[in-house]
């Protein structure tokens, strides 16, 4: 297949592309400075020249907090790009696939929460969850195949190079490298993700017709407090984890109380669980270890 790939440089992009390649797809890599999603003629100029099977759009806003104040920004990158890809790829035929977030939830009054499946009703809680909600809409509006992937909290190996905002366990080993206590939230629980293992069933997906909306995670769910006492008991580094509150944290955005998707919709097709969440900061532990070292060759 012919794949244009937008979001190249970002996290998820950095993982997909060399696996769509060793999948034997043709892709063509867009970072930021190749394509302007939020502009129409930016965005024909580079796409039908190309004319792909597929446009995976993984480029977005993604500065939770920021979005509170810089809605309109925000809403142009998730909301309507998305719109502009979806109505390009509608029209030539393309299929379209696009990421989104488990913050298109909001918080669950239900003692005892259960998963979201792709049918619950989401009604986002910030602006962020907004702006990815009403790109989600139009894109199932405009392109008939369409693959929605909705996805949490990613960690890959790209935010290494120090550009986009980073990633949360790149966040821990930093301020724990320093610290030896760190206070973080116990009341949100949701499943971080691993960008390379999203990537593997990103790949199985899009070879199929079964198009749609998913959702897509690793196996399990945690607090960020346990996601973080797990990333320093794997990179042996003694650091105290102190459970506070969201409301002590006092995060501009509000974050869901309770955000675990469940997969086995992508299950169903793919027939490959994404691996367990300890295991998977396992693997992120090796790969970012490998790519220290050959920078630093
Ligand atoms: N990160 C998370 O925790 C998380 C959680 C749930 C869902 N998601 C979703 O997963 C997807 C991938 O996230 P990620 O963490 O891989 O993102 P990322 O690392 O921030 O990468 C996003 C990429 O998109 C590019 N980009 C931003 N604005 C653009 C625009 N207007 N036109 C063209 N390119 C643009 C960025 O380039 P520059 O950096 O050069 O601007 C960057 O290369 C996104 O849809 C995101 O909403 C992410």
């Amino acid at each position: 297949m012919r794949i244009a790939l937008i979001g190249a440089t970002g996290q998820l992009g950095g993982d997909l592309l060399p696996r769509l390649q060793a999948a034997g797809h043709d892709v063509r890599p867009l970072g930021h400075a190749d394509i302007e999603i939020t502009n129409a003629e930016s965005s024909a100029a580079v796409l039908e020249p190309l004319q792909p099977d597929l446009v995976i759009n993984t480029a977005a806003y993604n500065l939770v907090d920021k979005a509170e104040d810089d809605r309109d920004a925000a809403m142009a990158v998730n909301g309507l790009g998305p719109q502009l890809l979806a109505r390009l790829a509608g029209k030539n035929g393309w299929r379209l696939m696009h990421i989104s977030t488990d913050y298109v939830f909001g918080d669950v009054a239900r003692p005892t929460p259960t998963p979201f499946i792709e049918l619950d009703l989401a009604v986002p809680s910030s602006r962020y969850g907004l702006s990815k909600l009403t790109g989600e809409k139009f894109v199932q509006a405009n392109c008939s195949r369409h693959f929605v992937v909705r996805t949490c909290g990613l960690y890959g190996i790209a935010a290494l190079r120090g550009t986009g905002k980073g990633n949360f366990v790149e966040t821990m080993l930093r301020l724990g490298r320093d610290r030896k206590q760190l206070r973080v939230v116990d009341d949100q629980i949701c499943t971080p993700t691993s960008t390379a293992d999203l990537s593997d069933a990103l790949v199985m997906l899009v070879a199929t017709d079964a198009f749609g909306l998913y959702h897509a995670t690793n196996s399990g769910c945690m607090t960020w407090c346990e996601f973080a006492r797990e990333i320093f008991r794997q990179a042996k580094l003694d650091v105290e984890v102190i459970p506070i509150t969201t409301a002590e944290f006092g995060a501009k955005a509000k974050r869901p109380n309770y955000s675990v998707l469940d997969c086995r919709k992508l299950m169903s097709v793919i027939e490959t669980p994404l691996p367990d969440w300890h295991e998977a900061i396992a693997r992120y532990l090796v790969s970012r270890q490998n790519a220290v070292g050959q920078r630093n060759a």
